[in-house]
């Protein structure tokens, strides 16, 4: 029996991941055999104990196989020290749990080609995987800080550090999602400029002969977001570095035009995993049963499918959720002009009623 620990969070999340229970409900009706576990985290937990990873959070994390997340944050918490604001929930859980190797998906659902704001042939039947890594590189390196110098100006400093076992292990997660696709990997550096992106392309090159079936090509940051823009299906799977990913995957996301419809997954070395939606808490419609569920019932689907391993019901998930999309259904969100839309609960309800 699976383990799944829910921490529905902040905002949103609670409304968006009561959703997702529901169809994880309806598949174990059906012998999915998982178990569902409550947490908290994020600004709920800093109110309930005082910290946004408390202590039998970060316990039921390790002890389960698999975490489905809402989301964190609300400008309540942005006056709180860094340490005890609510991103450090998720920040923990990462770090903690050692999620390395972080896929957002961008698929534009034929349904919703309307939503984005590029042109139709450009970004119709788009449908690529950003691996993006996730526990290094300039976000934790060291040392950092803000120190002054002698004549009194202030210097700010991160460091951009890889090591080439951090190297290898995202790499081989990237190679392996692209063996199951399309069979190519792009794998996007500053190679020019940074030596830690040069070592990046060099053992990114090595690992490619365990991995002939995949075609394996490099591109300098600044072009891949020209390319993103320009002509996005030219890739299928892109991989790269923290900062260079969390950028390109949000640009790489609102091609699609639909922030409530992505999700993604966090894994480390064993297929563990956290699940959540690539959106935030969106205070600005919490508590009015309005936000799009199906980024997070879509990130259900990776979970079977990546800590899981069990496509089938994944498969499912994701047709389920065409298929409400092909009735018309539509949250505010994804709604056209003039289109009439539908609460979270409804959009939840008619997914459970597809499957
Ligand atoms: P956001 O993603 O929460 O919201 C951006 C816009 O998209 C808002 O207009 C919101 O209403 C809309 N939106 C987001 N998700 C939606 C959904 N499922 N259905 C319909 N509309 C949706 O980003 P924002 O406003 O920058 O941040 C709000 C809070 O969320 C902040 O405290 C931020 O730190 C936090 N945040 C948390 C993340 C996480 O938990 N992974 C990620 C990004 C932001
Ligand atoms: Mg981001």
């Amino acid at each position: 029996m699976k383990k799944i620990l829910i921490l529905p969070g902040d905002g949103i999340g609670p409304e968006i991941v009561a959703e997702a229970v529901k169809v994880l409900d309806r598949l174990k009706a059906d012998g999915l055999s998982v178990e569902l576990e409550q947490g908290l985290v994020g600004g709920s937990a800093y109110d309930a104990k005082g910290h946004p990873l408390p202590e039998d959070t970060l316990a039921q994390a390790r002890e389960a196989d698999a975490i489905l997340l809402g989301a964190v944050g609300g400008p309540q918490y942005e006056s709180l020290d860094r340490p005890l604001r609510p991103e450090q929930g998720l920040l923990g859980l990462r770090g903690e749990l050692k999620l390395f190797s972080n896929l957002r998906p961008a698929i534009l659902y034929p349904q919703l080609a309307e939503a984005s704001t590029l042109k139709t042939e450009v970004v119709s039947g788009l449908d690529i995987m950003i691996v993006r890594e996730l526990t290094g590189g300039i976000y934790f390196g060291q040392p950092r800080g803000v120190r002054t110098l002698d004549n009194g100006e202030k210097e700010g400093f991160n460091t951009l550090v890889y090591r080439e076992s951090e190297i290898e292990r995202i790499g081989r997660s990237a190679f392996e999602i692209a063996q199951k696709r399309g069979k190519r990997l792009c794998s996007v550096d500053k190679a020019n400029v940074l030596e830690v992106t040069e070592l990046w392309r060099q053992v990114m090159l090595r690992l490619a002969s365990d991995y002939p079936d995949v075609e394996l090509s490099h591109m300098y940051v600044d072009n891949a977001a020209m390319q993103l823009v320009r002509a996005p299906k030219q890739f299928d799977v892109m991989v790269t570095t923290n900062l260079f990913g969390d950028i390109l995957s949000d640009a790489a996301a609102m091609l699609t035009g639909s922030i409530g419809m992505l999700p993604s997954a966090s894994l480390d070395a064993d297929g563990k995993g956290m699940y959540e939606p690539i959106h935030g808490s969106a205070p600005d419609i919490a508590g009015q049963g309005v936000a799009n569920p199906l980024a997070t019932i879509l990130s259900v689907a990776m979970m079977l499918r990546y800590s899981f391993g069990q496509s089938e019901p994944a498969e499912r998930i994701e047709a389920a959720v065409g298929k409400v999309l092909d009735q018309g259904l539509r949250t505010p969100d994804i709604a056209a002009e003039g289109q009439a839309s539908v609460g979270s609960a409804e959009m939840g309800d008619a997914v459970v009623a597809v499957l």
